[in-house]
C-alpha cells in the first residue's frame, strides 16, 4: 500500500490527531518499507504481519446472510474473524442460520473464524463474574446494541491473544471495500507503532441514485453532525478553528486492544464519537485527572481516507436521525463540552426535530473502561463457556 503522510497533526495533551491521509496505491507490492519525503510505502508483507495479530469483529443483526459472507469473502485470510450476532433466535432461529452458513463458508476457505451470540447465558456469566455486569440487561444477558457487541468482541479479541482489533460492519454490500478496510487498518498500525494506535476510515464516497443517475455523495449526515461538533469542541481548546476531524463516527475503524480495552463505550450507536469525546477526555489534559500516568500516554489517531465507495443497506431515515441525536448526545453531555457549544447542539436537534425536540437532548448509557474487569476471571470463564457452549469456535 502506498500512504500518505499526515499533512496537519492537532495535539491536545498526549493525544495526537493526523490528518486524513490519501491512499495513493492499494498494493504497493514487496520489498522494504521505505517513504519519501511524502509518501510512505508499505509492502504486502508487512501488511500481513499485522494481520495475522489482528482480529476483526463483525457485529451482526438481521443481516442478509448473502451480505454477511459477502464482508467475510473480504477479510484477509490471516486475519481472526469474530462474529457478535444479536439475531434473534425465534420464532426462525436466524442465529442458527447465521452459524451454518458460516461453518459451511469456513469449510471451504480454512477461514479462522469465531462466531458467537450476543446474548449467551456463558458470556453473561463471564461479565458477572468478572466484575461487569453494567453490560447485562434486568434479565441478566447481554443488552442490545451495536457497542454492546462491540464490548463482547474486543474481550473476545483478548481471548484469542490478539493485539490488534478492527471493526466491518456486516451490511457492506462489496467485500472489495472490506478488504481495502483491513489494508489500511494494517497499514495504519505499521505507520504508527505505538500501544496505543487509533486507525479510522473515512470513506471516499457513498453510491446514491439521484434523478436516475448515481451519484457519489462525499458525507453522510450523521458523519457531517459528528464531525462539526467534535471540530468545534476542538476549536474551543486550542482557540484555533480546525476541520481536523473527519472520523468522528466511523464504523469502519481499528485500535490496538491495548487501547480498547482503556476506553469507556457509550451504548448502541454513540459508540464512535464518544471514543473520540473520551480519547479527548482521558488523554487531552483538559480535565482534571485520577491518573496522571494514563494522562502521559501518547495516544495517536490516524484517518485515511479509502478509495472504494461504500455501499450499505439503507436502514432508513429515523435510524440516521436516531443515530445524530446520539452522537450529539456524547459531545453535550461530556464535562469538557462548553456551553456555548451546549446551545449550538439543541439549536441543531430542534432544526432537525422541529416540535419534537427535547429542551435536553437524553443522556445515552455509558459502560466503564474496560479495564475494571477482572480479566483472568473473564477469560477463564470463555474458556469454559466458548469451548463448551458456542458451536463455532476456530482460531
Ligand atoms: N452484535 C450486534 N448487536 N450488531 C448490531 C446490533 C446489535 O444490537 N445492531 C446493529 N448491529 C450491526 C448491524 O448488523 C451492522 O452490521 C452494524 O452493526 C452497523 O449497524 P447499521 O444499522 O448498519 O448502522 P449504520 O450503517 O446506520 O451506521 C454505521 O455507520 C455509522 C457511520 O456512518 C454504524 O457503523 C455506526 O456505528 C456508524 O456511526
Ligand atoms: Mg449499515
Amino acid at each position: 500500500m502506498r500512504i500518505e503522510i499526515p499533512r496537519e497533526c492537532e495535539r491536545i495533551g498526549s493525544l495526537q490527531i493526523y490528518g486524513l491521509q490519501k491512499v495513493y496505491e492499494l498494493d504497493g507490492g514487496e520489498g522494504p518499507h521505505e517513504h519519501d519525503s511524502v509518501i510512505e510505502r508499505i509492502p504486502s508483507e508487512v501488511l500481513y504481519d499485522r494481520m495475522r495479530e489482528m482480529a476483526i469483529v463483525v457485529p451482526v443483526k438481521n443481516e442478509r446472510l448473502k451480505l454477511i459472507e459477502g464482508v467475510l469473502v473480504g477479510i484477509p485470510s490471516p486475519c481472526q474473524v469474530i462474529v457478535v450476532s444479536n439475531s434473534p433466535r425465534g420464532p426462525v432461529d436466524r442465529f442458527n442460520l447465521e452459524k451454518e452458513a458460516l461453518e459451511n463458508y469456513a469449510k471451504f476457505t480454512g477461514k479462522k473464524i469465531l462466531v458467537v451470540h450476543q446474548k449467551d447465558p456463558g458470556l453473561a456469566k463471564a461479565f458477572v463474574e468478572a466484575g461487569y455486569s453494567e453490560l447485562l440487561d434486568e434479565t441478566g444477558i447481554v443488552r442490545s446494541g451495536k457497542a454492546e457487541g462491540m464490548i463482547v468482541g474486543t474481550l473476545l479479541a483478548k481471548w484469542l491473544g490478539k493485539k490488534y482489533l478492527g471493526f466491518v460492519d456486516s451490511d457492506n454490500y462489496f467485500p472489495g471495500a472490506v478488504l481495502e478496510y483491513v489494508h489500511e487498518y494494517a497499514a495504519g498500525f505499521a505507520m504508527n507503532n505505538t500501544s496505543n494506535t487509533f486507525v479510522r476510515i473515512s470513506w471516499h464516497s457513498k453510491p446514491k441514485i439521484m434523478e436516475s443517475s448515481i451519484f457519489f455523495a462525499k458525507w453522510g449526515r450523521s458523519s457531517v453532525n459528528s464531525n462539526m461538533m467534535l471540530n468545534r469542541l476542538l476549536t474551543h481548546f486550542s482557540g484555533f478553528e480546525t476541520e481536523i476531524v473527519k472520523t468522528g463516527n466511523a464504523g469502519e475503524h481499528a485500535l490496538t486492544v491495548d487501547l480498547a480495552l482503556k476506553l469507556e463505550y457509550a451504548a448502541g450507536y454513540a459508540v464512535e464519537t464518544h471514543h473520540f469525546v473520551n480519547l479527548l477526555e482521558k488523554y487531552g489534559g483538559l480535565l482534571a485527572s485520577e491518573d496522571d500516568e494514563e494522562v502521559s500516554e501518547k495516544v495517536t489517531i490516524c484517518q485515511i481516507e479509502s478509495r472504494n465507495p461504500h455501499m450499505h443497506e439503507s436502514k432508513g431515515e429515523d435510524h440516521v436521525e436516531d443515530m445524530i441525536d446520539a452522537s450529539l448526545s456524547v459531545i453535550y453531555h461530556s464535562d469538557l463540552c462548553p456551553e456555548l457549544l451546549r446551545r449550538e447542539i439543541m439549536e441543531n436537534v430542534r432544526s432537525r426535530r422541529g416540535d419534537e425536540s427535547p429542551k435536553e437532548i437524553a443522556p445515552v448509557k455509558m459502560y466503564p473502561s474496560l479495564s475494571k474487569i477482572d480479566m483472568d476471571t473473564f477469560l477463564s470463564c470463555c474458556d469454559e463457556a466458548l469451548n463448551f457452549n458456542l458451536a463455532s469456535v476456530r482460531t
